[in-house]
Formats: C-alpha cells, structure tokens, sequence
C-alpha cells in the first residue's frame, strides 16, 4: 500500500466526531443508574444509526463481539452509506459501563478508522500494556522492569520518580506493579474500569498522567495505541491469553507468536488513523455530556495522525431536534 492510498480524507473527520457524540449522549442518559447494559446498549444503537449517514464503506474490525453474539456493531459488520471508500473501523461506544452505571469518572465513547487492513484485529482476550508520552518514545519497554520504565519517563520528564504518576486498573492481577511501584514511592492513580482514556492521556500535555501499565482487553490496546499514534506517544502490548481458547482465537487471527511484543507498528499498520473520542462522564482530559433542557453539550477529541492535528470540540446539541439519533 502506497503512502498515498493510506490517507484518509479529512472531510470525513467531523463526520467521525457526530458518531462518538451521539453514542456518549445516548449512553450519559443512563449515568447513575446502575444499569450498564442499557448503557451499552444505548451507545450501541446511537452509533451504529449515526454511522447510516456517513460516505464511507467501513468493516468493522473491533466492535461488539462476534456475528452471533452482538446485534449491532459486530466483527465484520458493514457500516456507513458509501461505497468508494473502503476502511476499518474499531470502535467500543461505551468504554467504561461500569463507569456510567456506577455514575463514575473516565467513560467515554470511541472510535478509531483506518484504510482496510491498517488495524490488528485484536482478539477479545487479555493484553499487557505500557503507554507514555512523546518524550518516553524509545525509552520505555514492556521487557524493562515497572522501576526501570518509571525511572525512564521520569528522566524524560525531567521529573522525580515520586513525582510521576501511573494509571493502574485496581485489580488484584496488578499487586505486584502496585507493589513495586509502591516500593519506589510513584504516585499511582489506581482506576476502576477504563483504561483506553488514561493511556491517551500520557500523551496529552496537562492531564496530569504519565504511564499507563497493567492488563486490559486487547481492543481497548489497538484504540489507545491509534490514539498514541496521532499524538507521537508509545504504546506496547503483549497478549495475555488465560487459557488455550484465548491462544486459538489468537492464532485464528493470525497471531502465531502469543508471547510477541506488539508494537505500535504491528497494531496500527499505515501511515493514517483517525481517532475520535468523546466523554460520557468526566474524564482525564474529556469532559462528559451535560444537559441543559433540550440541549447537551459534549466534549471531544479528534485527531489524525497523517496531519498530526489534535482537535477539540465543544458542541452543543439540540436533543428536540435530532432524538431519531441520540434517543438510544
Ligand atoms: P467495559 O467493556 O465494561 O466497558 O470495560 C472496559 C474495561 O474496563 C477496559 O477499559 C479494560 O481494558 C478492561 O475492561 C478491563 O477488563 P477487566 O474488567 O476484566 O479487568
């Protein structure tokens, strides 16, 4: 593939951005109801109709699950309206339901898109992750001890080690990093669900996050690492099978070499990527959906990695006037 064939159009962009906007009004409809599957399911639904009006012929590659167990969004479903342009697409239109059931912080609703064949089809299973900003590029490796990867962003930073901060999920696979880390005295924001934001998050001057570690799901791996991408940082993943099914629906996806670093490379495999994310809830660098009467705002981040440009958008919707989209 030439590099030209690897660029997206840019016209396409804002209509990428209606799509995560949709699905996060839909989806914040349902914040603090302890109810994450209609969260989900109104995240899906939003999505999936605002993705009818887009031009373009997009795969999903990244989605819901398989054909027979996700109706809409699915592996290897065909969205948009168009017949010319032809990409993939990953998307996860609630990233953190748990987040919005529990009326928490950090959900958001997501999407990547690239030309055909430009996206790991990442298996539904366990990945190890490191992400960090531009300045850890080169520096930091999921070979390298957790002391060793937080000595080398904090030299980056021009930091002490106590002053970097790390984003953990808090669960009890991950003792041993919160032990070392810990140990070293690194400041370590432990976080119930979600952890596609925090990982864009290192690369995002002011956030206030700097390194990503730990295990989560390995399609929540190929969003950040589209993210990182556009915005110059490094993302690393090795998957993290938990039994012999998760290493045939690896090999089926034709990752032979379970124990392989994945780098941003072999995870984002062209030389454009388009990344778009909007909050539900109030995040590390998103804020969430408010309502105002018939009116929500929301808060997004678009970014294209042919470019580099990093937008954000701050609209306003009016909810009378597009309910067949943003009711669920
Ligand atoms: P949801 O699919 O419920 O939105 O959860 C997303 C997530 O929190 C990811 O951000 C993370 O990578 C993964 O789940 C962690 O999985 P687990 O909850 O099994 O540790």
């Amino acid at each position: 593939m030439s590099r030209f064939d690897c660029v997206i159009e840019r016209e396409l962009t804002l209509e990428f951005v209606r799509v995560t906007e949709a699905a996060a009004i839909a989806s914040a409809r349902c914040w603090g109801r302890g109810d994450k599957i209609a969260a989900d399911d109104a995240a899906v639904t939003a999505m999936r109709k605002m993705f009818d009006t887009v031009n373009i012929e997009g795969t999903v590659v990244i989605g819901e699950g398989e054909m027979d167990e996700a109706p809409m969004l699915y592996i290897g479903e065909k969205v948009g309206r168009g017949k010319s342009i032809q990409l993939d697409i990953a998307v996860d239109p609630l990233e953190g339901t748990n987040i919005v059931a529990k009326g928490l912080m950090g959900a958001i609703s997501v999407l990547a898109i690239a030309p055909k064949g430009c996206l790991l089809h990442a298996p539904d299973m366990y990945m190890e992750k490191i992400a960090a900003g531009p300045a850890a590029v080169g520096k930091i490796s999921l070979e390298a001890s957790v002391t060793e990867n937080v000595k080398a962003v904090a030299k980056s930073l021009d930091k002490e080690v106590e002053d970097v901060t790390v984003v953990v999920l808090d669960r009890p696979r991950h003792q041993n990093i919160i032990d070392e880390l810990r140990s070293i005295g690194t400041r370590i924001k432990l976080i119930s669900d979600g952890d596609v934001s925090p990982a864009v998050a290192t690369a995002i001057p002011g956030s206030g996050v700097d390194l990503l570690l730990g295990v989560g799901g390995a399609p929540e791996g190929v969003l950040a690492s589209a993210a990182l991408s556009c915005l110059g940082g490094e993302f690393q993943g090795r998957l993290w099978p938990e039994d012999e099914n998760d290493k045939l629906r690896a090999a089926k996806l034709g990752i032979t070499d379970i124990n392989k670093i994945l780098t941003m490379k072999e995870l984002i495999k062209c030389d454009d990527v388009i990344f778009v994310a909007t909050g539900i809830t109030d995040g590390d660098f998103l804020k969430g959906v408010r309502y105002y009467g018939d009116t929500a705002t929301t808060h997004t981040v678009v970014m294209r990695r042919a470019s580099g440009t990093v937008r954000f958008i701050d609209a306003q919707h009016r909810i009378d006037k597009k309910k067949e989209f943003v009711s669920g």
